[in-house]
């Protein structure tokens, strides 16, 4: 959610041009201290369904993971890199079950500490180190990975096209990139307009893509298009439970925070119901 509640916490968002590294990690330290990110069990992400509509949230969303996992397809013992690790789970779960070593980088300080707090107590305790640092200007020498992963994290970047040519930079010739986000699947027009335009202001988006518009900045950062799935319908049933736990969360808390949590949740349901939201898995290789 945005900090629109508190102005000085606001001073880095120039809202003429949107989000900024320092503005969607601040929101995210909001929306950690509401508990919202209770409402996906852990991961920041959507959760995946095929005729299975009873599973659970958190197993759903970890469904994703693996989905992503399934296209990175690592070898054991790779260094692997995870831009917009949020909390760590995606990374810890990756990092266990195929072995491989994972650097997580978040915008959040607070998601750096509970992610490596995660670590600790986990099997992937020694694999997997979470770093606060820039996509868009990543600390790492050229070819430092051998692959990349960035679940809903491209969506808050002003600049996607910097991003994916970092990512570009610090993966090896011949390693994988795996996208997961949100997309129009055609533009919102019209009436429409505004629930995108809503869904952006609440939760700090730089830009929800088509998905020409992610061929089109992947294909400027070099990098080869292998694969570009709609699995919209699958991960549908996502938006309904965060704007459920998001009412809940509502009930208690206090006027204006309940309201600003209520409408998220009501822009949540309504870009949710849209037939024009998507959601692309991609996969992508270094030349
Ligand atoms: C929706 S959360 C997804 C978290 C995680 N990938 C998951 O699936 O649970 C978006 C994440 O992207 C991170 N992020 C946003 N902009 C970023 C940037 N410019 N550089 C690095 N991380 C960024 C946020 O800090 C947050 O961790």
């Amino acid at each position: 959610m945005t900090q629109q509640s508190d102005p000085a916490r606001n001073a880095t968002t120039d809202s003429t041009s949107g989000p900024t590294a320092d503005s969607v990690g601040q929101a995210y330290e909001l929306f950690s201290e509401a508990g919202a990110t209770t409402a996906l069990g852990g991961n920041i992400h959507v959760g995946y369904w095929d005729d299975d509509q009873d599973l659970p949230i958190a197993e759903a969303t970890d469904r994703l993971t693996d989905l992503v996992a399934e296209r990175l397809a690592p070898q054991p013992g790779q260094r692997l890199l995870d831009v917009g690790c949020g909390n760590g789970l995606p990374a810890l779960r990756i990092a266990q079950r195929r072995r491989v070593r994972v650097t997580g980088i978040t915008v959040s300080r607070p998601q750096v500490e509970q992610a490596s707090r995660e670590a600790d107590g986990s099997e992937a305790r020694g694999l997997v180190d979470f770093q606060f640092a820039d996509a868009m200007k990543l600390p790492y020498e050229d070819g430092s990975f051998e692959g990349a992963w960035a679940i809903e994290s491209l969506l808050h970047m002003p600049d996607q096209s910097a991003a994916l040519a970092e990512i570009h930079r610090v993966v090896r010739p011949g390693g994988r990139l795996v996208v997961a986000d949100l997309c129009q699947r055609q533009p919102f027009t019209g009436e429409d307009r505004s629930v995108l335009d809503g869904m952006v202001r609440a939760y700090e988006i730089a830009g929800i893509n088509t998905p020409d518009e992610h061929r089109a900045h992947l294909a400027e950062a070099g990098w080869e298009l292998l694969e570009l799935t709609d699995i919209g319908e699958q991960v549908r049933a996502s938006y309904r439970h965060v704007s459920a736990t998001f009412r809940e969360l509502a009930t208690t808390l206090d006027g204006f925070a309940a309201e600003q949590i209520t409408e998220a949740a009501d822009l949540m349901e309504a870009f949710g119901r849209h037939p024009h939201a998507g959601y692309l898995l991609i996969t992508a290789q270094r030349s």
